[in-house]
């Protein structure tokens, strides 16, 4: 079946496949890089979490001025609790006090605030906080900015399985019933278009259990930058690359081309 691997039907087929889009609608990042930042200045390394966070704002005002969609930032992996208890709870705090204080001027700049990832985890306070801001928030139509906390991509894929899992208990799916696309509408960002442009600082070229699903077509971008240093020209280095791209989802380069010559 030539072209069936071509999804036509989903959120996965969204116009950008097939045509050069110069802006990405939806932006990934793995903001990492700030360890080594306050390295480099002798800090402790809170104090390059605290730079980072000045960071996220200016890229999410580039975002909200370029008509981006979606930003997901990487905030805390599911693997960052293996950091000293110190730097973890601190992280927390941070996470804490940020959104006590940004979500007030996100809210008036018409951004959507969503946090993804394991939640239950977190102090009942902050998951409260979490909860409250996603409320405050949820009918901004301006830019979605998703926070990935206690995210991990395993985790993602597994709860969504579970979710599907339970739909073969109760209304007796059957298992040729599963596909991607199925599969697809239960993970976190299932109502949000797939990533169409990964961003790692801090020269790390990996993936770090971030996005493993939804990256499947997105295109990479890796740079040396550490995150609190990922200021607005680093951001359009970043886009500039993008737009150079041709995005052929397997198809081939002449066939991208006569379908954006149509
Ligand atoms: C990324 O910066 C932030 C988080 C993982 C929370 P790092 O803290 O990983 O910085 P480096 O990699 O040690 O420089
Ligand atoms: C990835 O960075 C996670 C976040 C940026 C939140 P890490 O610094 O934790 O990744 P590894 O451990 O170097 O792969
Ligand atoms: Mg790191």
């Amino acid at each position: 079946m030539v072209g069936s691997a071509y999804p036509t039907v989903n959120r996965m087929s969204k116009p950008s496949a097939v045509t050069l889009n110069p802006m990405p609608r939806h932006v990934a990042i793995i903001m990492d890089g700030n360890g080594r930042w306050a390295r480099k200045r002798l800090l402790p390394r809170v104090a390059g979490h605290q730079a980072g966070v000045d960071a996220v704002r200016g890229v999410v005002e580039s975002c909200a001025k370029k008509g981006i969609e979606v930003l997901t930032l990487f905030a805390f992996s599911s693997e960052n609790w293996r950091r000293p208890a110190s730097e973890v709870g601190l992280l927390m705090e941070l996470f804490l006090q940020t959104l006590k204080r940004e979500v007030k001027r996100l809210h008036s700049n018409n951004v959507r605030l969503r946090v993804i990832g394991e939640r239950t985890a977190f102090d009942p306070k902050l998951q409260q906080r979490i909860a409250e801001a996603e409320a405050t928030t949820r009918d901004n139509t301006g830019l979605t900015v998703v926070i990935a906390a206690n995210y991990g991509g395993r985790w993602d894929i597994t709860q969504a399985a579970r979710n599907v899992a339970q739909k073969v208990e109760i209304v007796a799916l059957k298992s040729n019933d599963i596909t991607p696309e199925l599969l697809d509408q239960h993970l976190s960002m299932s109502d949000l278009p797939e990533p169409d442009l990964f961003i790692r600082t801090g020269g790390e070229q990996r993936v770090s259990n971030f996005l493993l699903w939804q990256l499947a077509y997105t295109e990479l971008y890796f740079t040396d930058t550490l995150w609190p240093d990922f200021l607005a020209p680093a951001f359009d280095e970043a886009l500039l690359s993008f737009s150079k791209r041709q995005r052929r989802f397997g198809r081939t380069g002449e066939q991208v081309e006569q379908a954006q010559g149509a």
